[in-house]
């Protein structure tokens, strides 16, 4: 049998910086464990733009939906701020989405014991957080038409369409159960059925679908209200399942729930291909953070976690994810810490090669 594939997409700003060290992990899973990859690199966001004029080029489009997984830094920078819209850097990304169909974006927000002191929230309310967002990532405001910047009377409107089938939801809304079902058996529902058709539409398919698992309990929330209690109580969560809009805006707020956007990666999964494995694209929440390109400050855990999303999710390997997630918990608890994680006494920052060579040196100790 040949090798998983896997294409790493670096990207723009920190992207490449934080690729190189998940590079390092994937070597030393060859090297020690005798798991092989075949990975290939090509170009997306930003800097595809600049060498095809175009944020993801069609080769590398079809070359996604070839392999077993794709790894993705991040997208964007102020130098592609003024680009028409069509092709900004965030359009590559979003085609990779659309067309892979990737329509559950696994969002994990778990407090690491030894960062719970970086959260903006008191110790215990995030120490021992454990929660994940499902949201639903190819349909709703993000796709939706008519869509557009129109002329109407004497003046210009800008038009945006939340709409969502059955099916999209009822798939979504799976996923979400068959997680629960892992995990401690809950799933809250988010949306604003108070205001928009959609909702109704959400909260009446997902009720519908969680009949099919009666030990799995359902409760439905106003998306606003899901926003508060994210920062009131996040424990009371198991798995939060909702839109595409809310989804993007209620992960980055369980995000910072953890400490920091450095820590955090995503999994988007679409319908299973002709080997059984989901179709799949890892990358870490957080953005391309220019500011901090190029200077070894950034953090590499989010992207190195996201590829043990990859070896868990993809390659059902449950057992090196757990593995590459402990080594990350023991640098962590034996005080690594790279710059967006400081502040406590007598603690310097390492680099991110340093961070990616601390994690290896672990997983290499932990054999
Ligand atoms: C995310 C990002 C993207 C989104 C951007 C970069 C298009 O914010 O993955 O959360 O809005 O989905
Ligand atoms: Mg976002």
């Amino acid at each position: 049998m040949s090798n998983p594939s896997i294409l790493i997409l670096p990207g723009d700003g920190i992207g490449p910086e934080v690729m190189t060290e998940v590079r390092k992990v994937i070597t030393w899973f060859g090297e020690a464990r005798g798991i092989q990859f075949d990975v290939s690199e090509d170009l997306v966001g930003g800097a595809a733009y600049d060498k095809h004029g175009v944020p993801l080029a069609d080769a590398t489009m079809a070359k996604a939906q070839e392999v077993d997984a794709v790894l993705l830094g991040a997208v964007g920078g102020p130098a592609y701020d003024n680009l028409d819209f069509s092709v900004k850097p965030e359009r590559g990304l979003l085609r990779l989405r659309k067309e892979m169909d990737l329509y559950a974006n696994l969002r994990p927000a778990q407090c690491f014991d030894a960062l719970a002191d970086f959260s903006s929230l008191k110790r215990d309310i995030v120490a021992g957080l454990d929660i994940m967002i499902l949201r639903e990532l190819t349909s709703g405001v993000y796709f939706g038409e008519p869509r557009g910047i129109f002329e109407e009377g004497n003046e210009r409107v800008g038009i945006n369409t939340q709409r969502y089938t059955e099916s999209e939801i009822e798939r979504a809304a799976r996923s979400a159960f068959e997680l629960a079902m892992r995990r401690n058996k809950k799933v809250c529902s988010m949306e604003k059925a108070n205001v928009m058709e959609s909702g109704i539409l959400w909260r009446e398919v997902t009720t519908r679908v969680g009949q099919d698992y009666p030990e799995v309990e359902l409760s439905h929330m106003y998306a606003d209200n899901g926003a508060m209690q994210l920062v009131r109580a996040p424990k009371q969560f198991d798995v939060i399942l909702t839109d595409n809009l809310f989804g993007d805006i209620l992960s980055d707020c369980a995000a910072m729930l953890t400490g920091s956007l450095g820590m955090l990666p995503s999994a988007s999964l679409g319908a299973p291909m002709a080997n059984g494995r989901p179709k799949a694209m890892y990358e870490p929440v957080h953005g391309s953070a220019p500011d901090i390109a190029g200077q070894g400050k950034a953090n590499p855990i989010a992207c190195i976690l996201s590829f043990a999303m990859a070896l868990r999710y993809s390659f059902d390997m449950g057992d090196e994810a757990d593995r590459l997630e402990g080594a990350i918990e023991k640098v962590l608890a034996d005080g690594a810490r790279t710059a967006d994680l400081l502040g406590e006494e007598g603690v310097d920052p390492i680099s991110t090669s340093e961070m990616g060579d601390a994690v290896v040196a672990a997983l290499q100790a932990g054999l």
